[in-house]
């Protein structure tokens, strides 16, 4: 028998894949909080604010696997195989995504990659990004007069190669809002197609830029003129576009004040 190298000994302890929720610190759940106050090892993503990282112990080994558009500064198979190398000398190993681990985070491949080593993994939802940012502007992602669905979608559509593109005339047929996250790139595309799905062009739109932290911007306007002002107010990621009538339905009066941390702006 050949002995076990490192990525095959038998695993130590457990990968959390935590969600970091979307930058306010306080929207991190007290079981994420608990997690990252005791574990021995982290690996986290570019949208988690430092606020976040020095809540881990010292003797924590921290790993910085961040994708950023375009680059990839870690590809994802390094980072598979950094968890499942951490789990063998670790107990409790923290994988910090930022907004839900689940939620476009590809958090489901990473717990696919370790239980099909026998790695022990467990999911720690957070507060995504999609739902928090147009909270934070007084924005409901749903409401009963206004349709009674949300879509979560992406609007960087490499991120889907090899598979189908985002139906976008499909979905201006949908009655209920859309959440869109990471679609400031293509966002003149993604108001053409809407448009050209039947979407009355004077449909409110909205898009909230760095959501619950310092920074936080918001643009209200309409579907035809969105890319034009996103243009001209010179708006950048990370930022959730919403479309649909719930943007008219917003209630400024609701809002919190945005936290006063930084969060790391990818490029
Ligand atoms: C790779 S996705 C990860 C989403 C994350 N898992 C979540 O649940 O929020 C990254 C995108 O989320 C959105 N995003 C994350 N944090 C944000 C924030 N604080 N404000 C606005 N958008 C944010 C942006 O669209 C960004 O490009």
């Amino acid at each position: 028998m050949t002995a076990a190298t490192p990525a095959q000994a038998q695993p130590r302890g457990t990968v959390y894949l935590v969600g970091a929720g979307p930058g306010d610190p306080e929207l991190l759940t007290l079981k994420a909080h608990r997690l990252l106050r005791c574990c021995d090892a982290l690996v986290h993503d570019s949208l988690v604010p430092k606020a976040l990282l020095d809540l881990v112990p010292e003797h924590c080994e921290r790993h910085f696997v961040g994708k950023r558009r375009g680059h990839h500064s870690v590809p994802q198979p390094s980072t598979n195989a950094i968890l499942v190398e951490l789990a063998s000398r670790h107990r409790t190993v923290v994988r910090l995504k930022g907004g839900d681990p689940f939620l476009f985070g590809r958090g489901a491949e990473e717990a696919a990659h370790l239980a099909a080593r026998g790695v022990p993994v467990e999911v720690v939802p957070g507060v995504t990004a999609g739902i928090a940012a147009p909270a934070y502007v007084g924005i409901p992602v749903t409401h009963r007069r206004a349709g009674s669905s949300v879509t979560f979608v992406t609007g960087h559509e490499e991120i889907d190669k090899g598979r189908p593109g985002v139906d976008w005339r499909g979905l201006a047929r949908s009655s209920g809002g859309l959440v869109i996250y990471m679609g400031l790139h293509n966002l003149r595309h993604i108001c053409q197609e809407l448009a050209a799905g039947g979407l009355d062009s004077k449909t409110p739109a909205a898009v909230i830029q760095q959501g619950t932290v310092v920074g936080q911007r918001l643009l209200v306007s309409c579907l035809e003129e969105l890319a034009d002002k996103v243009e001209i107010e010179r708006f950048t990621s990370p930022a959730i576009i919403v479309v649909g009538d719930v943007v008219g339905l917003r209630v400024p009066a609701c809002c919190p004040d945005p936290a006063d941390v930084e969060m790391p702006i990818p490029f």
